[in-house]
């Protein structure tokens, strides 16, 4: 790999203390960074390079996968590392920093490879953009790159006004956008699934497709972010983003060539398909619900309103379910239903396929129910395929039972490269497969906003669901309606 430099804007952050710094450190054990690095972090309050080195180990021993670590490689680990004070809204500081970036290009020997990641607060994306810019940073007789971190506004407009700033600054091809999801290996795994399989690619269509569920639930509630979550609600934090990605990885369909371009090609040709919902149709098309008190784990928990920092009137959506019609030849039958909640009875990422049973008919006559074949794919914390089929249960009279073929993809462990390591390594190899192309935001944004105009105008009811529930009944009646139910709910 090219030598580069690598700037972490936020840096004294607590995204860098989880997850940032490990995964820079687990990719060096790995041998995934290259030989000639140099890293510089930035955030406001000054430290010694010293004293930063000090934090970046810290963290490193408390969030890294690896449990043992080797005294010499993290002692030349640490050494790429500098840290430069910066107002992110004074230029001067801009002009500080790319004296210690061309220092440290000189004393390593580096060529003007850089990598600007911003793990900051959006307000400041593009007045960082702005600065890169004409401060002569993003000026380099090597490759620019910008690493951002969701949310990638907080509506359409707020998006495209947000675009068009970075765009000034940085070309599309040089702008990688995080998805975390899209760092998840079950995630990355459904291209394969669909693709490597001719068997699954023979029947990925609405002709053997009954529906499609989307689930991510969690069991976790606001926890220490009200100022930012009350005003976003779960159709920004995971709907806009994570689970309309996790739906364009499963519609997607077979490209002419696997690469990069034309995966985003096809990811973006569902959203392209993907039906609008119309003012007048969004109250039977989506269910919101914010949850109450209850008990998740024997535990009781408080509801929405009483968690400290929520406002105690808020109309915030802290679960949204819908369903979804994409209008292309491969699914105009097929809905495809999502949901995803806080505080839910599970923690549980999972798309579900539900196959047309086209059999039951034969069955009708003896009471013998045929339960449809389903392909489930757990995304999270379970990392696994299975498949239902039917089979005859010699101990109850041959009676037809649905049984599950299981397989396991588990992946967990010290030695498997986590979401932030993938993404990165991939961003520094210059891989956009798993990042969000701002067609697919912009998209994204598009279909959400008529949703989110309704919340704002009351247009639907805001649904209380328990603590520790699977969400509101109505969530259930929108698969109820079409003959379906969600499946795995215990
Ligand atoms: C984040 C959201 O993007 O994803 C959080 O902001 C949410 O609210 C999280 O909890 C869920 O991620 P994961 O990987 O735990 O499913």
């Amino acid at each position: 790999m090219e030598s580069m430099t690598f700037v972490l804007f936020g840096a004294t952050g607590d995204l860098a203390k989880r997850k940032i710094f490990s995964a820079l450190y687990n990719l060096y054990v790995d041998q995934k960074l290259p030989e000639r690095i140099s890293i510089i972090g930035l955030g406001r309050r000054q430290l010694s390079h010293l004293d930063f080195q000090e934090k970046v180990k810290e963290s490193i021993l408390t969030f890294s996968r690896r449990l043992e670590h080797n005294a010499s490689e993290m002692g030349g680990f640490l050494d790429a590392f500098r840290y430069s004070a910066l107002d992110v809204t004074n230029s001067e500081d801009y002009q500080k920093l790319l004296q210690v970036v061309k220092q440290r290009e000189n004393e390593l020997e580096i060529k003007e490879n850089r990598m600007f990641y911003l793990s900051v607060s959006p307000e400041f994306f593009d007045i960082i953009a702005l600065n890169i810019k004409e401060s002569g940073l993003g000026r380099t007789n090597g490759w620019k790159r910008l690493m951002i971190e969701k949310p990638f506004g907080h509506d359409l407009q707020s998006a495209r006004e947000l675009n068009d700033k970075l765009s000034r600054a940085f070309e599309e091809e040089e702008i990688y956008r995080i998805d975390h999801y899209l760092g998840k290996p079950m995630v990355q795994n459904l291209e394969a699934l669909e693709f490597a399989n001719p068997v699954l690619q023979s029947i990925w269509n609405q002709e053997h497709i009954a529906n499609v569920q989307i689930t991510a639930s969690e069991i976790v509630g606001v926890e220490e972010r009200a100022g930012y979550y009350d005003q976003a609600g779960a159709i920004r934090d995971m709907v806009q983003n994570h689970m309309l990605q996790m739906l364009m990885m499963t519609a997607m369909h077979l490209p002419e060539k696997i690469n990069a371009s034309e995966i985003r090609n096809e990811k973006r040709k569902v959203m392209e398909a993907l039906r609008k919902v119309k003012k007048e149709e969004i109250q039977s098309q989506i269910v919101r619900g914010q949850y109450i008190s209850g008990e998740i784990n024997d535990q009781s928990v408080a509801g929405y309103k009483e968690e400290p920092g929520v406002n105690p009137s808020s109309k915030t959506d802290t679960f949204v379910a819908a369903r979804l019609w994409i209008d292309n030849p491969f699914w105009a039958k097929v809905p495809f239903y999502i949901r995803t909640g806080k505080r839910m009875k599970e923690k549980s990422t999972r798309i579900v396929i539900e196959f047309k049973n086209t059999l039951k008919l034969h069955y009708k006559d003896n009471d013998q129910k045929v339960e449809p074949n389903l392909l489930i794919i757990e995304i999270s914390p379970a990392e696994n395929v299975s498949l239902q089929l039917n089979s005859k249960n010699p101990s109850k009279n041959g009676k037809i039972e649905p049984v599950r073929i299981n397989f396991s993809c588990e992946q967990t462990g010290v030695g498997v490269p986590e979401a932030y390591e993938r993404l990165i390594y991939d961003a520094l190899i210059g891989d956009s497969t798993f990042f969000a192309h701002w067609k697919e935001v912009e998209l994204s944004w598009e279909w959400v906003q008529p949703i989110l105009e309704a919340f704002e105008e009351e247009l639907l009811p805001l649904y209380e669901y328990q603590s520790g529930s699977y969400g509101p009944d109505a969530a259930n009646s929108l698969l109820l309606e079409n003959g379906f139910k969600w499946w795995l709910d215990e």
